[in-house]
């Protein structure tokens, strides 16, 4: 999707241009993807959980800038949180520490939402021993 760079605050544009904890994972103890069914962008992330926390995390994002920025931002977020912890985390929450989206970008940040549970969901299901 077109967009112009101009329309985002300074936080958004830093987790752009610098995104933190990007890239794939090795091994992982939860994988999460999430697709967004109207743009077909998609964000894939990697956690490690131990005792219950999650000490490491990764993630890829194919997708506007939006969606990178959220994706970045959300990995901070839930890093060093537990289980529960990252599951509190909502769109709105990263919205909010974004200090804001374009009003027709806000659905971009549900991709993180939406991959933080599918990675812990992931992370269940594989019922990891400590
Ligand atoms: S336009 Fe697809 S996630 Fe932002």
């Amino acid at each position: 999707m077109e967009e112009s760079p101009g329309a985002y605050n300074p936080i958004v544009l830093d987790h752009l241009k610098q995104p933190r904890n990007m890239g794939e994972m090795e091994d992982p103890d939860g994988v999460g993807e999430a697709r967004n069914p109207v743009c077909g962008d998609t964000m894939r992330l990697f956690i490690r959980v131990e005792s219950n926390r999650i000490v490491d995390v990764a993630f890829l994002t194919f997708g506007c800038g939006a969606a990178i920025a959220s994706s970045s931002l959300a990995t901070e977020m839930i890093k060093g949180k537990t289980i529960e912890e990252a599951l509190e985390i909502s769109d709105e929450n990263i919205v909010h520490a974004l200090g804001g989206l374009p009003a027709s970008k806000i659905h971009c940040s549900i991709l993180a939402e939406t991959a933080i549970r599918a990675a812990v969901t992931d992370y269940r299901k594989k019922g990891k021993k400590e």
